[in-house]
């Protein structure tokens, strides 16, 4: 090794010995004929002194030093002069006075700082990958999710699972997005796809009588990006055969909670998982991604206003709509300008419009809540009956502000949802340490897909249905729930699975009302439903996403902050420049052609 000891690792206990290292040069200071270094390795930061009575010659080569330069150092660990110790670094006791030094290699200057975690253009951050990587948070998130995944896989070794690895270049397994697909040479016109999950793979291995299986998987989906999606993407994708919901959902419960308590003990985990039937979180929060840190819940008041003389109100509930909103604590006096910007938010998110109506004291009954009718633009239509059943249902209390939006569910849902998160962030009611998982169970199995007129699968088409709701599967489709449970935390789903179907019989029948026919059920998935008649164990799983859990546990508002090389929202690795052209030979081995415009 060209060094003795880590940077970061050094403490008062070494005061005296000689060490060499080398690291990275992090920042260098000249005070006055004293040459200071902070030398930055994975461990961390120690400084090292250079003086040009006591060693010149290594004083001279410190001279040289530049940031980023890679440099190797021999010298004493001492004491740091009294008052000059730094309480922020662990090293901050010691420094090492220099005796000998080298340059390893030279560094041109960075684009951006690599000692300070100033914002950088997002193009700049994602070419120069490995120079954003050295800076203290990212190097700390890859180390946690480092932590994270070899504790996952303790965890699960302790469990009796078996880590079994899976193909990458397989047949299309449909969850919802398009595939990437890869053509075949040996095949001509023929292609693979990249697994979006190995879904199907891991069923196959439930036939095969591992009964516990999990694999750290990574997935590809085409699907457009946003800050919680990446074309490829790690999954801890587990099964287990002669299960049910609970099996599944107590085992979860248990790793994230010990892996919180072991890995990020800075943080709160709300025990126990809360569970929430699909319908009502819809209800409560609007979306079955639900933040429940805080409160800010959603009230219906249709049942309240369907005589309003409010025509958007009448109108919307005449058309199927419904009229609901959220409760703003201490909000009342919010200026008409704020209030503009809510409406401009909610509009941004489908909303005709947003009706503010802020809650002061009765005048004639000092202890009551009511609408403060001078700053209510609608208030003109409320009777006195409407404005107690608003008050009631939100159980308003003077100086609050009710937002209410009007419009059809799935509108009023959405926009509400987004307000609701608005609002919990701008009034701090977020604890940034607390992480709050839930379990959202009871979906319903299939939901209509208008574009292409047939029954699409909620989550993929392997869950199975409920036992006692399998009749419906003909009668009444929509009404169908599903064995599948989701895993959100902090407003982020984290996790889907099902108990699946594990009989050809009603796999087929799915398929069928998915709308797929007797040849693309054979194409696509024979292989499974031939499998389903060699004995096959009931089984479930689920695929906790690992990206977005390591972003919650770093305290990130991205997946990009934790993964090594990302790429930016147009699917691009501005590192190696990916996806680019390939040669008309390349083109050639695969039969492949260019359509005449893509050609340069
Ligand atoms: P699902 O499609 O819900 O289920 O995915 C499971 C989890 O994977 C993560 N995830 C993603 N993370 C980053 N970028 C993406 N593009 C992305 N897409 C999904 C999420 C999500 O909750 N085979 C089933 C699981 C099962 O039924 O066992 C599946 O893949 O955290």
């Amino acid at each position: 090794m060209l060094k003795t000891h880590s940077c970061g690792e050094l403490r008062k206990d070494h005061i005296g010995q000689e060490v060499t290292l080398a690291g990275w040069v992090h920042r260098r200071r000249d005070h006055g004929g004293l040459v200071f270094i902070d030398l930055r390795n994975k461990e961390g930061i120690v400084q090292v002194v250079f003086n040009p009575e006591t060693s010149p010659v290594a004083h001279e080569i410190a001279d040289g030093f530049r940031n980023e330069y890679v440099i190797q150092v021999t010298g004493d660990v001492s004491r740091r002069p009294p008052g000059t110790e730094n309480p922020k670094l662990p090293t901050g006791e010691i420094e090492i006075v220099a005796k000998e030094a080298e340059i390893l290699n030279t560094a041109k200057t960075p684009p951006f700082y690599i000692n300070e975690d100033v914002d950088v253009e997002d193009n700049i951050r994602l070419k120069y990958r490995y120079l954003y990587l050295r800076r203290e948070r990212l190097k700390n998130n890859l180390l946690l999710r480092h932590k994270v995944i070899k504790f996952i896989r303790n965890f699960l070794d302790s469990k009796g699972f078996v880590e079994i690895e899976t193909p990458i270049l397989i047949k299309s397994t449909p969850e919802g997005a398009r595939d990437y697909l890869v053509p075949s040479r040996i095949h001509p016109g023929k292609f693979y796809a990249l697994p979006q999950s190995p879904q199907q793979l891991k069923q196959l291995l439930m036939v095969a009588g591992f009964e516990k299986y999990y694999q750290i998987a990574r997935c590809f989906r085409d699907e457009d990006l946003r800050a919680d999606r990446q074309p490829e993407f790690t999954q801890l994708d587990l099964e287990m055969s002669f299960v049910d919901e609970e099996d599944i959902l107590n085992l979860l419960e248990e790793l994230f909670t010990s892996l919180v308590e072991t890995v990020t003990p800075e943080k709160r985990v709300l025990k126990p998982f809360p569970r929430l039937s699909y319908i009502e979180t819809m209800e409560r929060y609007g979306t079955d991604k639900p933040d429940i840190r805080f409160g800010l819940e959603i009230k219906d008041i249709s049942s309240i206003m369907t005589n309003s003389d409010f025509a958007v109100f009448r109108t919307t509930l005449q058309e199927g709509g419904k009229i609901k909103g959220i409760c703003v604590p201490a909000c009342a006096s919010y200026p008409r300008h704020q209030l503009e910007e809510l409406t401009q938010l909610a509009k941004s998110f489908g909303a005709k419009g947003l009706v503010a109506m802020p809650v002061a004291t009765e005048v004639s009954n000092p202890g009551q809540a009511t609408i403060d009718k001078t700053k209510t633009v609608v208030a003109k239509y409320l009777t006195a009956a409407e404005v107690q059943g608003i008050v009631t249902k939100f159980e308003a209390k003077p100086d609050d502000l009710l937002l209410i939006v009007a419009d059809q569910p799935k509108i009023v849902n959405k926009v509400l949802d987004e307000l609701r998160r608005e609002m919990g962030k701008h009034l701090n009611l977020v604890d940034p340490n607390l992480l709050a998982f839930v379990f959202i169970v009871d979906y319903p199995l299939l939901e209509w897909n208008k574009e292409l007129g047939h029954w699409g699968p909620m989550h993929h088409p392997f869950t199975a249905p409920r036992e006692e709701d399998i009749p419906l599967l003909d009668a009444a489709p929509e009404k169908v729930r599903a064995r599948h449970y989701d895993i959100v935390c902090n407003g982020c789903e984290l996790s889907s699975g099902s108990i699946r179907v594990h009989n050809r019989e009603l796999q087929e029948k799915i398929f069928h009302l998915l709308g797929y026919n007797k040849r693309e059920i054979e194409e696509r998935f024979g292989h499974l439903l031939d499998a389903f008649e060699y004995g096959v164990p009931p089984h479930g799983g689920i695929a906790p996403g690992m990206d977005r859990l390591v972003m919650l546990l770093a305290g990130e508002d991205s997946i990009r902050e934790v993964i090594a090389f990302p790429k930016n929202q147009s699917a691009t690795d501005l590192m190696v420049n990916a996806p680019s052209s390939v040669s008309k030979e390349q083109l050639d081995e695969l039969y492949l052609q260019l359509k005449p415009e893509l050609e340069s």
